[in-house]
């Protein structure tokens, strides 16, 4: 168990809605942790305002003021180190993290990808869904390795695909279920509960019931 509270930092790029989910979960209560820093990429991504809302400290750093691409991850990791970041989360972050970052925090980095993981990484994971066609889609909670989209499992959640879905329907019924799995992850880390074995994760004593779902049910 962890004696204080957590410190997280975010990453993203864009319009941080899974930021904000993180955001209400410890408003709520539901969630004991703090977000300790907003690091950003791109200067007129959507999370500063949630950032500046929430009066949360935010950086934008930009990969183009730094010498060479681990230059940039080595920078953010100072940052982070230098608030006594203690779990660093991926919010619709649009870079492949670097080893500088990674080492700094070893199966401390969380992803959510809008995908069941190993299928469909990278972009658009939910238009290769639709042009896969598969039946059922999701989104899934990880840590982050050096690959794309690599890293141990934490939690996955499902939805079914509809045949006349659109990638924006699709992406809409997936994003509901990203923004409970993903403050849910984090609370497990919070509370001491998540190992890593290889690239198995074991979350220790009760699971709540839902982390690995079908939702909504199936249409009649
Ligand atoms: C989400 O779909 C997430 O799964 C992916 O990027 C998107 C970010 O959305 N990694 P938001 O910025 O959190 O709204």
């Amino acid at each position: 168990m962890l004696c204080h509270k957590l410190r997280i930092g975010v990453l993203a790029s864009g319009r941080g809605s899974n930021f904000q989910s993180i955001i209400d979960a410890i408003k709520s209560g539901k969630l004991d942790a703090e977000i300790a820093l907003l690091i950003t990429d791109n200067t007129s991504a959507l999370a500063i305002d949630k950032a500046k809302k929430h009066a949360i400290e935010y950086l934008a750093i930009r990969p183009e003021e730094c010498t060479t691409k681990d230059n940039y991850f080595e920078k953010i990791a100072e940052e982070l180190k230098k608030r006594n970041v203690g779990l660093v989360v991926l919010a619709g972050f649009m870079r492949i993290v670097r080893k500088p970052l990674i080492d700094a925090f070893p199966n401390m980095i969380m992803n959510i990808h809008p995908a069941l993981l190993p299928a469909f990484p990278g972009l658009h994971g939910q238009r290769q869904a639709l042009e896969y066609g598969v039946r059922i889609s999701g989104c899934t909670v990880h840590f982050v390795d050096e690959g794309m989209d690599t890293g141990p499992v934490i939690i996955q959640a499902a939805v079914p695909v509809f045949q006349d879905d659109t990638e924006e329907s699709l992406a809409d019924r997936i994003l509901k279920l990203e923004h409970k799995i993903y403050p849910e992850a984090i609370k497990l880390f919070s509370e001491g509960r998540i190992e890593v074995e290889e690239r198995k994760v074991r979350i220790k004593g009760f699971i709540p019931s839902d982390i690995s779902i079908v939702n909504p049910p199936l249409r009649s």
